[in-house]
């Protein structure tokens, strides 16, 4: 019985720990560039941006689009996501 719990609180904090460090991750793959003043949460709230596609619009949209072709729309629904957009 008392391995049984042993096992169950094991899984628990591996699975705890896990979920942490992915939800940690979309936002953190931007943040090495967008700090400060041009973290996303600034550009979003400075653009007016509400929604998921008007966010992966910016990206695309932006001059440096470059910058952020190793990205894919599911990076930006998960940091659109972070960052509360409808
Ligand atoms: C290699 C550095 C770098 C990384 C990594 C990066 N960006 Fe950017 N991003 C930039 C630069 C530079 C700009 C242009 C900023 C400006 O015009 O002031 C930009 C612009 C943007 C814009 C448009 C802002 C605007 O003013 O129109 C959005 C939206 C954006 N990035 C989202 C993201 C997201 C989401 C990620 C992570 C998935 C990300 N970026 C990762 C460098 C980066």
């Amino acid at each position: 019985m008392k391995r049984l719990i042993a096992i169950v609180v094991a899984i628990t904090f591996v699975f705890g720990v896990a979920s942490i460090s992915i939800a940690a991750s979309a936002l953190d793959k931007c943040n090495k560039c967008h700090k400060d003043e041009k973290s996303l949460e600034k550009v979003v709230a400075a653009k007016k941006i509400e929604t998921t596609d008007a966010f992966i619009k910016a990206v695309k949209a932006s001059p440096k689009a470059k910058l952020h072709e190793k990205f894919t729309d599911n990076d930006y629904k998960a940091v659109a996501k972070e960052l509360k957009l409808k």
